[in-house]
């Protein structure tokens, strides 16, 4: 059962160049099944769309970002709910409680001038009508910490004081601390070190574990990917190219873009000097015709200059959009 949906989702910077309008096709035509208590891990390098992307699942598109086509639905009550038919109002009652945001960077989220428990206050408040402070604010929000192994004590101290690895899990807690039903996460390792990493990815699934939700990951990270997903999708150039469970990806990755990011995680020992897919991701506002990965591809002919493979099943539960595989086009 999926628990959030893309259909043929495009979302574009609209930008202004020397005074022409340019479009840079950060999601350009992504179809996305999200299921009910999964770990859905987003990979791919930087500039590819990731962000793009779950700030637009989140429905925070605001300009120059823009929806050009295509749907975002959640399943609320048994049904599918389009996002983008939603109200403000409407929008703002599910944000936090049905389906919250970690953002890039997101220390920023706690309030660096008060104590971490006015964070939580404040955030509780703006969703939830208080009337006994001890019952439905104290003793929820310490349960929470205690079921996070976090320290209570943190709640009277300032963000300041604590250490960027633990700032990062009280942004993961204060992101789920009204259960909701789907979390996504942009790169809320990134900044850390391996073992502050490994701490918040141990949080992350014990809090997939104890709410039982869903959770969005996104990480240009394929060792964290490998710890945490179930299922991965990788994007490249604004599009997804490949998508399966782990153990496929990391066993046996069809795209020639998901060999690469794979071949490039550093192994322990290994000195060897990677030479394969030279090169970065290409400009979003006037990408390759055809594969957008061709000109980094060594096995690309002349037909994945000519057209877009679309993202196909070739082996059950196994994604991918390459003509090595299929002869699927996309129709443009
Ligand atoms: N405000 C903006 N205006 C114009 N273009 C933007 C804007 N924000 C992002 N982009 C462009 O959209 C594309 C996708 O960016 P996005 O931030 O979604 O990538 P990402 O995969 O999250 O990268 P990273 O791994 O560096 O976080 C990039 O080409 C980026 O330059
Ligand atoms: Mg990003």
């Amino acid at each position: 059962m999926s628990v959030l949906n893309t259909e043929g989702l495009k979302a574009y910077y609209i930008i202004d160049v020397l005074g022409e309008k340019r479009y840079v096709r950060a999601v350009d035509d992504v179809d996305l099944e999200i299921r009910e208590n999964e770990i859905y891990g987003i990979a791919g390098e930087s500039g590819c769309g990731k962000t793009t992307l779950i700030k637009t699942l989140f429905g925070m598109v605001e300009p120059p970002l823009n929806v050009m086509d295509g749907k975002v639905k959640y399943k609320m009550n048994a049904e599918y709910a389009d996002i983008f038919a939603m109200d403000n109002k409407r929008m703002r009652e599910i944000r936090w409680e049905y389906i919250s945001y970690i953002p890039q960077g997101s220390m920023s989220v706690l309030n660096p001038v008060q104590k971490v428990r006015y964070s939580f206050e404040h955030f509780i408040k703006a969703h939830r009508r208080i009337r006994n402070k001890e019952e439905e604010f104290i003793k929820p929000v310490e349960r929470h910490l205690q079921a996070l192994g976090l320290p209570v004590q943190i709640l009277d101290s300032y963000p300041h004081q604590l250490s960027g690895g633990m700032r990062q899990r009280v942004t993961v807690a204060l992101a789920t601390v009204l259960q909701p039903k789907i979390i996504i996460a942009d790169e809320p390792t990134t900044a850390l070190d391996v073992v502050m990493q490994r701490g918040v990815i141990q949080l992350l699934k014990d809090v997939q574990s104890s709410l039982k939700n869903t959770i969005i990951m996104v990480t240009h990270d394929m060792g964290i990917h490998a710890n945490i997903a179930d299922r991965i999708g990788i994007m490249y150039a604004g599009k997804m190219i490949e998508e399966a469970s782990t153990e496929e990806i990391f066993g046996n990755p069809l795209h020639p873009y998901t060999q690469y990011l794979i071949g490039s995680l550093p192994k322990i020992g290994d000195k060897s000097y990677k030479t394969s897919a030279p090169g970065a991701p290409p400009s979003l506002i006037n990408p390759p015709e055809g594969c957008r990965f061709y000109p980094r591809c060594d096995r690309a002919t002349d037909e994945c200059k000519a057209a877009i493979p679309k993202l196909v099943e070739i082996e059950p539960g196994h994604k991918a959009a390459c003509f090595l595989y299929s002869g699927v086009k996309e129709d443009e």
